[in-house]
């Protein structure tokens, strides 16, 4: 009997996550005569018995520059804390992981290929630790997963950002007017530092670097005085002023994280009691997760997934991929779970403030 893999997405969605879905779908068919399962989604769908969906080579021939995932995700649930309907009509949080196992061989599937980010690699990591045939696939437009140089999306994202930048720009320089972009991240400033460089930003906010208000307001003053009359200050989701919290525009509930937002219009709203100019805020949101992955993201993605493929041949559960140097390598996925954030004192924030840009 022909051997059967799945794969599913997991956490937010980024832009890449189709192309890797169709290489795997494309090195399992092609170098293993493997049929493979799209389970929908991530979790959630397989242990809920989702029906899925088989994916053959003319199922995902249009899939490499379309974003979000055909797939689905969920990127609240977990089958450790499963919220689970009670006959009352209640919710109770449960821990429904060996169920969610026995969903694998129930499908008659000999592997999972997990595409997701920090969240979705902590539980793969769990479910593998209990004996569940699974192989990784590091996926956020966050970058901020470690043991890998880089995750698809990120790429994507920064164009999308560095763009928005470059539209301020010429919008401010004609109203004479500072512009706030309010960029995603989470508790990382990866997209904010990338754009922000490539964008030409005059401060860029990171969580990793608490600021000062008075420095950026300062910073502007200065370049008011030389002669230049707009600025553009770039604002990560997770930037928190020195003493003070990260902003959040959802709560967390019942233990899930809640979603960061809203420095952006406090550090509008601050720079505007400072400066003799107008100010604007910008949040760019999930404009950075959509739309087509950058070539760049499209060819990381589709290494990832032909590697993932070849993971499952080996038998290599409990690992993801992941790129290091120009390499593609192989990482148990225990080292994967801490997050990766900027160097405060690296060489990158390092050379932004050679070229004059402030942190706060
Ligand atoms: O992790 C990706 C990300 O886009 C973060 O940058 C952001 O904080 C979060 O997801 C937003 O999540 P949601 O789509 O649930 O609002």
């Amino acid at each position: 009997m022909k051997k059967r893999i799945g794969i599913l997405t997991g956490g937010g969605d980024a832009p890449g996550l189709n192309a890797v879905i169709r290489a795997v779908v494309l090195t399992a068919t092609r170098c293993y005569d493997w049929d493979v399962l799209g389970i929908r989604n991530g979790f959630d769908g397989l242990y809920a018995g989702t029906p899925a969906i088989p994916l053959g080579a003319e199922d995902v021939s249009d899939l490499l520059a379309q974003g979000g995932t055909i797939l689905g995700a969920a990127n609240r649930g977990s089958p450790f804390a499963q919220r689970v309907r009670q006959p009352d009509g209640s919710e109770k949080v449960v821990d429904v992981s060996h169920e969610a196992i026995s969903r694998i061989a129930d499908r008659e599937l000999h592997a999972l290929i997990v595409a997701g980010g920090d969240g979705t690699m902590a539980i793969a990591h769990r479910l593998a630790c209990l004996g569940a045939p699974i192989v990784g696939v590091p996926k956020t437009i966050d970058n901020d997963i470690s043991e890998t140089d880089v995750t698809f999306g990120f790429n994507t994202a920064i164009q999308t950002a560095t763009e928005a930048l470059d539209k301020l720009r010429t919008t401010a320089e004609s109203h004479h007017r500072i512009m706030v972009l309010e960029l995603m991240g989470r508790h990382a400033g990866w997209i904010a530092l990338k754009a922000g460089v490539a964008g030409g930003a005059d401060a860029i906010l990171i969580p990793e670097i608490p600021f000062r208000i008075d420095v950026v307001s300062e910073k502007i003053r200065q370049l008011q005085a030389e002669g230049r009359r707009y600025s553009l200050v770039v604002v990560a989701e997770g930037a928190a002023p020195v003493g003070g919290d990260q902003m959040y525009y959802i709560e967390g509930r019942n233990g899930s994280e809640g979603r960061l937002g809203g420095m952006g219009h406090r550090v509008g709203n601050l720079l505007a009691d400072r400066i003799e100019a107008e100010v604007r805020v910008t949040v760019l949101g999930h404009l950075q997760r959509g739309g087509r992955p950058s070539p760049r993201d499209r060819w990381l993605a589709t290494r990832f997934g032909t590697a993932a493929t070849h993971l499952v041949a080996k038998q290599r559960w409990g690992h993801m991929v992941a790129l290091q140097g120009t390499g593609i390598v192989t990482i148990p996925l225990s080292r994967a779970l801490c997050m990766k954030r900027v160097d405060p004192c690296g060489d990158m924030v390092r050379m932004a403030r050679d070229l004059g840009t402030v942190f706060g």
